[in-house]
């Protein structure tokens, strides 16, 4: 069976087909980030547009790409939700409308699914049950995970996510959005034991989160800082060093204390946030004293994409979902409403 799989749920574009014996025959990206960049976040309205614009040459691109005609597609995935609705509406007006001409069935994906599934496009794919880290921009939520669609939310943040959380960090520093990666590369050139963040809600039992007292620790740290100097850079590197660790940190107590709560010994880390270096190094130390193993998307599926939701389609259509014609967009939907397959 072959799915093409369509993702629009924020300010990328990602379009790929996949098959499920011959597994993943093409993937296009294309990120709004320069679109978006002198606005310092994601302007809807733009998002929604340039969707329309990129939409289907990328899927041309992609069919292109996998050898692929109409009449060799069974189905056609799209993220459903959650996101920002007008960009859910291109996708998903875009993917009905393909189903409908191509007379397959329309599968509507749930996009922290397809992250949650993304490790499996890996050739070292983790096995149910586990416990999942995901964070990303728009969210960050442990997981208990049995099977695909048995999801038991565990804990998540009270505010601001993971990513948006080193996004504003990344905003407060001066650099450029979307600042995630590039405040972890600032990081990189920071030393240790210079300033001491806070571990945001580890001091009391629970798997919640929140990570909007991280951002304000960062607001006062660099007012009080003195910038004026030559050494300006190597202050915000240290500023941003801290900052990461205390996330990091935060986010490994947090996994340590999923696991135990639920006696598993697999980790899944997924969304944009698990292509920071240090959270990869971190975990899969912290899961060699604890004896398990971790798993993690490559680097191209940590962020928005198009193949995690192709995958997650496929297994919905294995099943025998589908979607109706009139169903809509969901720009809320929590993961833990999805049915079991
Ligand atoms: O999963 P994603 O592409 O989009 C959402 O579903 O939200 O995640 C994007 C988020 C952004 O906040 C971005 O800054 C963050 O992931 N991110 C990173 C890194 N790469 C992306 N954060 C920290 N370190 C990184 N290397
Ligand atoms: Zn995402």
């Amino acid at each position: 069976m072959r799915i093409l799989g369509i993702e629009t749920s924020c300010d990328e574009t990602g379009i790929a087909v996949y098959d499920d014996e011959k597994g993943l025959l093409s993937h296009e990206l294309y990120s709004q980030v320069k679109l978006h960049a002198d606005y310092g976040g994601v302007v809807p309205e733009l998002a929604s547009r340039d969707h329309v614009r990129k939409i289907i040459p990328l899927i041309e691109k992609a069919m292109e790409d996998a050898d692929t005609q109409p009449s060799d597609i069974d189905g056609v995935a799209f993220t459903q939700g959650p996101g920002l609705v007008g960009a859910l509406l291109v996708g998903s007006s875009v993917g009905r409308s393909l189903a409908y001409a191509w007379n397959v069935p329309a599968v509507g994906v749930h996009h922290m699914e397809g992250h949650l599934l993304a490790p499996m496009l890996e050739d070292d794919a983790p096995e149910f049950p586990f416990v999942a880290l995901l964070v990303s921009g728009g969210h960050s939520m442990l997981v208990k995970v049995e099977g695909i669609g048995q999801y038991e939310v565990l804990g998540e943040s009270i505010d601001d996510a993971a990513g948006e959380a080193f996004d504003k960090t990344a905003k407060l520093l001066g650099l450029d959005y979307p600042g995630g990666p590039l405040l972890a590369k600032l990081a990189e050139k920071g030393e240790a034991g210079h300033y001491k963040f806070p571990r945001p809600m580890t001091d009391r039992p629970g798997l919640d989160f929140s990570f909007s007292g991280l951002k304000t620790f960062a607001a006062n740290t660099i007012r009080d800082a003195d910038l004026t100097g030559g050494d300006a850079e190597q202050i915000k590197a240290n500023i941003a060093y801290a900052f990461q660790e205390a996330v990091v940190d935060t986010l490994i107590i947090k996994c340590k204390r999923a696991l135990k709560q639920t006696g598993m010994k697999r980790l899944v880390i997924a969304g944009g946030v698990s292509a920071n270096t240090m959270l990869r190094s971190e975990m899969k130390a912290l899961m060699q004293e604890l004896k398990g193993e971790v798993f993690y998307p490559s680097l191209a599926y940590c962020t928005d994409n198009g193949a995690m939701i192709a995958y997650a389609g496929m297994q919905r259509l294995k099943a025998g979902e589908t979607l109706a014609l009139s169903s809509q967009a969901k720009p809320r939907w929590p993961l833990d409403t999805l049915s079991a397959i």
